[in-house]
């Protein structure tokens, strides 16, 4: 896997994807929105005992400033493929079968903050400004903000933010529920490194499903309770729930297989 303007590591199974554009304040352009759904939707199949992912940025003071506002002009004329691969590539992320965490330092804006919105947790640092300055730029957020921030913070509060582009700090990402925690420096990355270990010590296919029906409790076309009785009938059916179960009656841990 070797990305241009995405560094790409691998360590026992958890992969870190650091946004590398610091100069631009790794601005989302579309070779790194085009290499996310690479990895999203093709690529993870071939890492070995892959656990989960995490996002981040290069450099102290942006996790991403927003799509690449000097892409814009160049598609006007063609905006609407434009945007759905930034849909596309958001959806791969938001119903990806293993966790993703967003490690935001710094600044989460407009596209930057959509693609953090995307992943299934937030941890930020104390300096961490998030915003969707768009309607600065005569825009909405495109890849999905209205919607995601709408479910986690409610009409009012995404009115504000949306409307007046007002910047809020880590505590209020938090308190507002728009992230997990705010986390020191030297901590963040071994925190979200701790969360996927911790993740891929339970069933595989049990957090698939977490994933899939917390999903669809914010899909309207969709039945959440109907998914989830699916899915909780499917589940007694594994070699895991088995293993599960037995290793409970056993007092002992149990070792999944993810079948
Ligand atoms: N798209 C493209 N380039 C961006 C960018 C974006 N979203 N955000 C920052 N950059 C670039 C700047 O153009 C600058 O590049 P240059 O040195 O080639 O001129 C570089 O990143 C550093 O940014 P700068 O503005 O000089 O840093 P700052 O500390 O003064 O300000 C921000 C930081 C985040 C407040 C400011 O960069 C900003 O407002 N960015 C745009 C945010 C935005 O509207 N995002 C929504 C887009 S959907």
């Amino acid at each position: 896997m070797n990305y241009q303007d995405i560094l790409v590591s691998n360590e026992e199974g958890i992969v870190t994807l650091t946004l590398n554009r610091p100069d631009q304040l790794n601005a989302v352009n579309s070779s790194i929105m085009h290499s996310l759904y690479s990895f999203f939707t093709e690529d993870y199949k071939s890492i070995e005992g892959f656990k989960g992912v995490i996002i981040t940025g290069s450099g102290e003071k942006a996790f991403a400033a927003g799509a690449d506002i000097k892409e814009f002009l160049a598609v006007a004329d063609d905006s609407i493929p434009f945007v759905k691969k930034g849909h596309n590539t958001y959806f791969a992320i938001e119903n990806f079968h293993k966790p993703v965490i967003a490690v935001i330092k710094g600044y989460a804006l407009g596209g930057g903050l959509e693609l953090a919105l995307a992943c299934h947790m937030r941890l930020v640092n104390p300096k961490t400004k998030i915003s969707f300055p768009e309607v600065n730029l005569g825009l909405i957020p495109g890849y999905g903000g209205t919607q995601r921030m709408s479910q986690l913070i409610g009409k009012a509060r995404a009115m504000e933010l949306m409307m007046t582009t007002d910047m809020i700090d880590a505590n209020q990402a938090v308190q507002y529920g728009v992230c997990n925690r705010v986390v020191e420096d030297d901590e963040i990355m071994p925190t979200a490194k701790k969360m996927i270990a911790k993740i891929a010590s339970k069933g595989p296919v049990a957090v698939k499903h977490i994933i899939k029906t917390i999903n669809a409790a914010f899909d309207e076309s969709k039945n959440g309770f109907d998914i989830e009785l699916q899915a909780f009938a499917d589940l007694m059916q594994t070699k895991d729930f088995e293993e599960g179960v037995k290793a409970f009656m056993e007092k002992r841990k149990a070792h999944f297989i993810g079948e």
